[in-house]
């Protein structure tokens, strides 16, 4: 299982890379917006401090122009992934990319139907956004499920399930029983998931007991 931090915030990134535990980078028009820096630096920081797939997301809406931001922003790094929506343009222009050999993101995935036209497209990652369900009192791992059952009958489908919209560490638990192939977590999931009240517990009876040996290790 793949671990993409969710996050255009790189001091995150970078605090979190130095544990070795990322493989990628998600951003969103959103999250570029939220960190308020010029996209293109951002991307090309990121590239620079996490060697895996950083997924950059067009703007354009139509086909052709969508295709030149594609291909300007994969001129930026050879690990950018191009983010495209889940729309008739967006995967023309997935599969353009793809035929090119540039690895396409299909985001705002919210149905199996969505996600065989992904990878027919050749997107080299579908992104079901699963906690936006959850927020309308839907189950978005049952997406999850389907889309992994489904891909797992065509061995000729390449695409990864990427779970995306991912709010807690159930969601990450659940996505690893599923077999889905990358979870995109925002960096307070990946803390969280190192939590466990226990494991507290047992170091500080530990650091107890070794203090009265009186004995040190170097
Ligand atoms: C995925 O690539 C998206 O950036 C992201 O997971 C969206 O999540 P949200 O629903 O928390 O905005």
């Amino acid at each position: 299982m793949k671990f993409f931090v969710d996050t255009a915030d790189i001091a995150e990134i970078r605090e979190l890379a130095a544990t070795g535990l990322v493989d990628g980078v998600t951003t969103n028009p959103s999250l570029i917006a939220k960190s308020g820096r010029k996209f293109v630096e951002v991307i090309e920081e990121i590239c620079a401090v996490v060697a895996g797939p950083v997924s950059a997301e067009v703007t354009a809406l139509d086909h052709e122009k969508m295709l030149a931001e594609g291909r300007y922003l994969a001129r930026i790094a050879p690990n950018v992934t191009i983010k495209v929506p889940l729309t008739v343009d967006g995967l023309k222009t997935c599969k353009a990319l793809s035929d090119e050999g540039t690895p396409v993101n299909v985001t705002l995935c919210f149905s199996p139907a969505q996600a065989i036209l992904a990878a027919k497209a050749g997107a080299r990652f579908i992104s079901p956004f699963v906690g936006r369900f959850d927020d309308i009192g839907a189950r978005g791992m049952d997406l999850i499920e389907q889309i992994v059952e489904i891909y797992d009958n065509y061995p000729t489908f390449q695409t990864e399930v990427l779970v995306a919209s991912v709010r807690h560490p159930l969601h990450v638990v659940e996505a690893g029983r599923m077999g889905a192939d990358v979870v995109t977590v925002p960096p307070s999931v990946l803390r969280q998931m190192y939590q466990h009240p226990l494991t507290d517990k047992g170091l500080a009876a530990f650091m107890a007991d070794w203090e009265k040996t009186g004995q040190t290790v170097l």
